[in-house]
């Protein structure tokens, strides 16, 4: 993972390690008692994660003692600086990318890390989702099909908590941000779907989750063959023709057609077992023209290989389905 640049700043640490002579060093200002977390503030430093400075007892280094009579002037000890400005003594960098978190853009580095410590990681608040559910409504995260970073509570798989050039704080832009945990290869091929070649995964799955299978924003089945009816399509026919399949003829509606013969009715539109579109197409890519897939379901395990050639007008499937079979959009094949 790359850390924001923003934030890390080894210089300014490493500098900080230098004045302090490192972690073993102690508050060793005129009138400022040493070991204040092993004396008296035992307390800030119990937990598993303690910030840098508080372990090493430099207090002082947040903490302005001057003039001031500690520990007989209780609670008097001022801070060096306010909000962000006493992180950046530090921890240099601006917040200078297109988006801004909003509580980052306000200073308000201490609603999610504790100053002094915490039981979670980088002194944070909480654990994991948790943290962003302090200000986001976890309601919305609890789709019946959850994306498995969301189930496991990774909203960092794919936010920066603090900002990034991407929109929603993304960490990488387009199918760029799935590809950080999905393989590239199934955005592949010798036919590559529209908006899978425009990077928009998101046009078809939901990032969190959905109410649908495989977190798609609309309605697609799972069986590859079951009785038609066109709402069990409605992903595809948000952008395609939701007739495509519905009548018998036609000299428009769809391309895979013998003549006026729609032969995507003839696959498709059946009381029983009419297939589903992944029998044949593959929603991604493939490496045959019109997204036709070189293997399709058969029996049991065996898979039937389909070997598709397009032609101007129509193209030929040679398939274990049946024979070689051509159609023709204008003159119509006669099939054996
Ligand atoms: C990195 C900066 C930083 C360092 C180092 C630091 N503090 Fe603090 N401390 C703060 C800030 C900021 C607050 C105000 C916290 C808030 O508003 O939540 C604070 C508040 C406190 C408070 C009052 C509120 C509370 O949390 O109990 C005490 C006591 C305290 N610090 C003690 C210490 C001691 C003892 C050390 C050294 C062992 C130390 N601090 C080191 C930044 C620091
Ligand atoms: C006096 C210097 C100093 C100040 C002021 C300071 N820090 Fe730090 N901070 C450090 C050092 C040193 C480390 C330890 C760096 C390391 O371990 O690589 C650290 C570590 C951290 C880490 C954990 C990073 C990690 O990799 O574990 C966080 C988060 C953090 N600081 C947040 C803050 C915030 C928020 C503020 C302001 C409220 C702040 N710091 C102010 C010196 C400072
Ligand atoms: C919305 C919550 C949130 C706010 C607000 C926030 N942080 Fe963080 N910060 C995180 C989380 C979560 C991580 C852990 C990132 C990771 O694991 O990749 C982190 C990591 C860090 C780190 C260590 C890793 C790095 O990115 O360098 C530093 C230092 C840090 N924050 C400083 C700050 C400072 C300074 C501010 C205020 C300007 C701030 N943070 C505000 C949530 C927040
Ligand atoms: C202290 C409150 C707070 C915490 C904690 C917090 N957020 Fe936010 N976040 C906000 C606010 C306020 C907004 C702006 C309003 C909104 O979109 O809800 C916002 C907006 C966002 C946005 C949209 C940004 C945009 O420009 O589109 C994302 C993404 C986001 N937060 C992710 C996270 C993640 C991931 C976490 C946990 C690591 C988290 N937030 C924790 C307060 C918070
Ligand atoms: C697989 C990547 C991924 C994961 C994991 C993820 N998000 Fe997002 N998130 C996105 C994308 C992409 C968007 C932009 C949504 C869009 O297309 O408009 C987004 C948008 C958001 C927004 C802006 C408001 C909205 O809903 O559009 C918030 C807030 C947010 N996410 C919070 C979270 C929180 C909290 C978690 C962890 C529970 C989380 N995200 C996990 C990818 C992810
Ligand atoms: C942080 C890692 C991560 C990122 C980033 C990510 N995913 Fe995933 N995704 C997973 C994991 C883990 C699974 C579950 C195992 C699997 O199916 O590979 C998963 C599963 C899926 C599934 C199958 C869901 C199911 O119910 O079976 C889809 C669809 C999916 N991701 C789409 C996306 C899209 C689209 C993006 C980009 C917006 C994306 N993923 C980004 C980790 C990630
Ligand atoms: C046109 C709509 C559409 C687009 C765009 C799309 N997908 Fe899908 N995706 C689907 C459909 C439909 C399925 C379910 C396929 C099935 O049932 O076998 C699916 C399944 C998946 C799966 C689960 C695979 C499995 O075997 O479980 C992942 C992961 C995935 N898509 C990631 C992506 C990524 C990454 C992108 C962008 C590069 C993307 N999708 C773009 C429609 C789409
Ligand atoms: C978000 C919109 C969108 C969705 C949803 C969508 N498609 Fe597409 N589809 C397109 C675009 C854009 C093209 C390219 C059109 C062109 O090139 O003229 C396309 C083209 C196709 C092609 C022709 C590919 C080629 O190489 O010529 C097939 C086959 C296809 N889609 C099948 C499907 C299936 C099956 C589904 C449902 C799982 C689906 N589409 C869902 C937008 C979408
Ligand atoms: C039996 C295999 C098969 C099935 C099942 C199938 N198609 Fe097709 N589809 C094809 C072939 C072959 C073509 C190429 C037609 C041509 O251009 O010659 C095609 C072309 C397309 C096109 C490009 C435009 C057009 O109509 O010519 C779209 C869009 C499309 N199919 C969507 C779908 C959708 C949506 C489903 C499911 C509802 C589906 N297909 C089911 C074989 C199939």
């Amino acid at each position: 993972m790359t850390a924001s640049p923003l934030f890390l700043s080894v210089t300014a640490a490493a500098f900080w390690l230098l004045l302090t002579g490192g972690f073993a060093a102690a508050s060793s200002l005129p009138g400022v008692p040493d070991g204040c977390n092993t004396r008296c503030h035992k307390s800030k430093v119990r937990e598993a994660f303690v910030h840098g400075p508080v372990g090493s007892d430099d207090c002082i280094s947040c903490h302005n003692p001057t003039g001031l009579e500690h520990p007989k002037q209780r609670g008097a000890f001022r801070l060096v600086a306010e909000g962000a400005k006493l992180c950046s003594v530090c921890h240099e960098g601006k917040a200078d990318k297109k988006v801004v978190h909003p509580p980052v853009a306000k200073g308000a580095c201490l609603d999610c890390h504790d100053v002094h410590q915490s039981p979670y990681r980088m002194q944070l608040k909480a654990d994991g989702a948790a943290l962003c559910f302090g200000c986001h409504d976890e309601e919305k995260f609890k789709a019946t099909h959850r994306h498995a970073p969301v189930a496991e509570g990774s909203c960092l798989g794919c936010h920066d908590p603090h900002q990034s050039d991407n929109r929603a704080l993304l960490k990488g832009s387009g199918a760029g941000l799935c590809f950080i945990c999905h393989d590239k290869k199934m955005a592949e091929g010798v036919s590559i779907h529209g908006p899978v070649a425009a990077g928009g995964c998101t046009d078809c799955h939901a990032p969190h989750g959905s109410p649908f299978y495989k977190i798609l924003k609309n309605a697609f089945p799972e069986q590859f063959y079951l009785p038609y009816a066109q709402e069990n399509f409605a992903l595809c026919f948000d952008c395609h023709t939701k007739d495509l399949a519905q009548d018998k003829r036609t000299d428009t509606i769809t391309g895979f057609r013998n003549g006026d013969r729609n032969l995507h009715n003839l696959h498709i539109n059946k009381p029983d077992k009419g297939r589903s579109c992944k029998t044949c197409h593959d929603p991604h890519a493939a490496l045959q023209p019109r997204l036709i897939k070189e293997r399709i379901p058969g029996f049991g395990t065996w898979e039937i290989p389909i070997r598709y050639t397009k032609t101007d007008t129509g193209g030929t499937c040679v398939a274990g389905c049946h024979k070689p079979k051509s159609y023709d959009r204008l003159r119509a094949v006669r099939n054996p």
